[in-house]
């Protein structure tokens, strides 16, 4: 993802408010950027996949080679936009029994429900509906409530980076939670923080400074983050904690980062993509 100019957040809209309107207003114009361009994407979901099979709560140990796949997967996708490639692949897999697809924006589910009936209309099988497969829920991620140790795997593909970072520590808080022991979260984080940002606007290579940072101070974590005006059209908000306080705040949540990569999605967007596992000794 590109980085435009930036400027200081001063809007009363929350972060919420600016990703749901900014992606029911601009949804096409994001999937048709988004899917020209190269992905890793399915390469680290690849990866969960693998480390999933098969169900991975039996055991700590090397898995049996000839294990089929079966169906016993539950995974809760957090903004899922319209589901290209994540939730259509998840979907289109004999072991996932199951995919919660998230998104704030009516828009990003519209358009997913349409990519599921159409793609996947024939792709699934007769026993297993795609109403029944893929569960639609527009919400904040916020918001969302789950009994302990519901899924086997939660994804968040560029869409955690849209939340404060105080309220990315929650989610990454709740998603350890919801997780149960031995599954896995994939998510991909900001790999520069504000102070990064700001380090860069100071030499001259970013228009505007990014964000009023008072906020880890007193405690208003709104006051985090950047807003970029017209990126592909829309206002966004964007935070993060950089790197390795990410990896932090993934260990202190009870996670093991079993993978964090810092990947050059496209252009000069940086992002740290993980895979972080809940261990199997863990209580909750
Ligand atoms: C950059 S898009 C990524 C979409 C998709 N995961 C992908 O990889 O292309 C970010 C998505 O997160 C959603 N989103 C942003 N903030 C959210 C929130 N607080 N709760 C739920 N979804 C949110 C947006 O509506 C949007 O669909």
């Amino acid at each position: 993802m590109s980085t435009p100019p930036t400027r200081t957040l001063q809007s009363d809209e929350t972060p919420q408010d600016i990703a749901r309107k900014g992606y029911n207003a601009h949804a096409q114009e994001y999937l048709d950027w988004t899917t020209s361009k190269p992905s890793s994407r399915l390469t680290y979901l690849n990866k969960v996949l693998a480390l999933l099979q098969p169900d991975s709560s039996a055991t700590d140990g090397p898995h049996p080679p000839t294990s089929p796949p079966s169906p016993v997967h539950k995974v809760l996708e957090l903004g899922c936009g319209a589901g290209i490639p994540v939730t259509l692949h998840l979907a289109q897999l004999p072991q996932i029994a199951h995919v919660t697809a998230v998104d704030i924006s009516s828009t990003q589910l519209e358009m997913l429900r349409s990519n599921l009936v159409s793609i996947l209309a024939t792709e699934v099988s007769a026993a297993k509906t795609i109403a029944e497969k893929v569960e639609l829920v527009e919400a904040d991620m916020l918001e969302l409530a789950f009994e302990e140790a519901s899924f086997s795997a939660v994804t968040a593909f560029f869409s955690i980076i849209h939340l404060p970072r105080e309220d990315q520590r929650t989610m990454v808080q709740r998603i350890f939670g919801w997780l149960r022991p031995g599954g896995y979260l994939l998510a991909n984080f900001g790999a520069q923080s504000d102070d990064d940002k700001k380090a860069v606007a100071e030499q001259g290579n970013v228009s505007e400074v990014a964000a009023e940072r008072t906020g880890e101070q007193d405690g208003q974590a709104l006051k985090t983050g950047s807003v970029t005006k017209n990126w592909l059209g829309m206002t966004a908000y964007w935070d993060s904690f950089g790197p390795e306080r990410t990896k932090e705040v993934l260990r202190e949540a009870g996670f093991e980062v079993v993978v964090a990569d810092i990947v050059e999605e496209v252009e000069d967007a940086v992002f740290l993509w993980v895979i972080a596992r809940k261990p199997l000794a863990s209580s909750s």
